[in-house]
């Protein structure tokens, strides 16, 4: 077996790592996992800790789910791979009618893709491209939320409202039309601006895309219901398609399968990644029947869009299975009684000296710490708190000065209040 100092040389020598400084993760000793089950993690050195964040909000179910182990095998032994090109196969058409009746009946199809950046991509070719093909070729702008994150692809990344994801390729983005985040205290000046902007550029705009009732990448910003059920409304009064990102919050993170039942609407498409698959990269759009029938009648109105592994029988056997796990083993009301254990360990945490305030819904809950330097991604304060963290037995990644916890829905009981302990400790001697 390779040993640990060989897997960090070899690391060091040549694996280019997803939002890091070079010098900044060249300095840090990594933490070089081995293997993982349920809720946990465990380095080369067999050293275990709690998955905080489910590995970056994909292991709703948990590491190694011996159902889906099973179901990969399966699928893998049979078809492997097959392009969706002209091809169809069993696991795909069966995902796409179990997906369709898991989600509101206006949606009818199913668009596979690689990642949740590319269900959004995808997402803003489709609505853009329906609109030209139902005679309206000058709706071809999108809007989007302060703070929003959609994904890494440029049309996805052109939405995002987290500046420092943006700066590196600012010419290059698609110019987005931007409405203020809707903070719990100035809901009514943040939908009057959508508003304002949905009736004065309605002629113009193909969609409006958001994260539904939380926004995860900008630090767990949670939003009341109502701003989703009035914006639901004025994307119809204006004329506008409404994109629904679930790629983090669906799956029962919030409480409910879909995040956007809080509010009781219905998305005219709809992005899903992450969880779905619960193991290898896979997302899906779905779209309703005016949007899909928008794309008939010919060769020049097809959607010129895919993705080599879209539709990839490993991934939809997986997909499969999750949503069966999802239903016999009520994963959501799982997630629900569990999550007034994150809701008394948050008004906890509210009171620990350094931490400005906290939020929770569902299987989320976050705090803000006082920054040592500026609020944001670049605050060192958070990375404090993981490294104490690691010493403590979790997996605490930071969203720059917020801390957050997002373990697998099917974590223990015990093994969550340790998660909230070992946090809560780790805020305190962050300090
Ligand atoms: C809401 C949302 N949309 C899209 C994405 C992009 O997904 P992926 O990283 O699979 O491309 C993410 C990733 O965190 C996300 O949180």
């Amino acid at each position: 077996m390779t040993t640990r100092e060989e897997i960090v040389a070899l690391d060091r020598a040549h694996v280019w790592h997803p939002y890091s400084a070079i010098d900044e993760h060249e300095a840090r000793d990594p933490l070089v996992i081995r293997s993982a089950r349920g809720a946990w993690l465990e380095d080369a050195n067999g050293k275990k800790y709690i998955d905080g964040n489910s590995s970056w909000w994909v292991a709703s179910l948990g590491h190694g789910h011996p159902r889906l182990q099973r179901a990969l095998a399966k699928q893998a032994a049979e078809l492997d791979h097959v392009s969706l090109a002209g091809t169809t196969h069993e696991p795909a058409t069966l995902l796409a009618k179990e997906l369709l009746e898991v989600v509101p009946s206006n949606l009818k199809h199913v668009f596979y893709t690689d990642n949740g950046s590319g269900a959004v991509e995808v997402a803003l070719r489709i609505a853009a491209q329906a609109w030209a093909q139902m005679g309206k070729p000058e709706k071809t702008r999108f809007v989007a939320l302060d703070g929003a994150y959609h994904g890494d692809t440029l049309g996805a990344a052109s939405l995002g409202g987290i500046e420092i994801f943006k700066k590196a390729f600012a010419g290059l983005a698609l110019e987005c039309l931007r409405a203020p985040f809707p903070e719990p205290n100035a809901y009514e000046r943040a939908f009057q601006a959508m508003a304002d902007l949905l009736r004065r550029e309605g002629d113009a705009i193909a969609a409006v895309v958001v994260e539904p009732i939380v926004q995860g990448a900008s630090g767990m910003r949670i939003y009341e219901p109502r701003f989703l059920r009035d914006l639901r409304k004025a994307c119809d009064d204006a004329g506008v398609f409404l994109i629904i990102d679930e790629v983090f919050a669906g799956y029962g993170r919030t409480g409910k399968m879909w995040a956007f039942e809080h509010a009781s609407v219905t998305p005219d498409i709809l992005c899903i990644g992450k969880t779905f698959t619960s193991i290898i990269p896979m997302a899906a759009t779905l779209v309703t029947s005016r949007i899909y029938d928008a794309f008939r009648g010919g060769k020049d109105r097809a959607l010129q869009y895919g993705h080599t592994f879209c539709g990839n029988p490993i991934g939809a056997a997986l997909a499969r299975e999750v949503l069966a796990i999802f239903r016999e083993e009520k994963i959501v009301a799982q997630a629900v009684e569990k999550s007034h254990v994150i809701a008394r360990a948050f008004d906890r945490i509210a009171k620990v000296d350094g931490v400005i305030r906290v939020r929770h819904i569902g299987m989320i809950g976050a705090a803000d710490l006082e920054p040592t330097r500026e609020a944001g991604y670049l605050d060192p304060i958070g990375w404090r708190v993981y490294d104490e963290g690691l010493k403590r037995g979790a997996y605490l990644r930071p969203l720059g000065n917020t801390v957050y916890v997002a373990p697998p829905l099917t974590i223990a009981v015990e093994d969550l209040e340790e998660l909230l302990a070992i946090l809560e400790a780790s805020i305190s001697a962050a300090r």
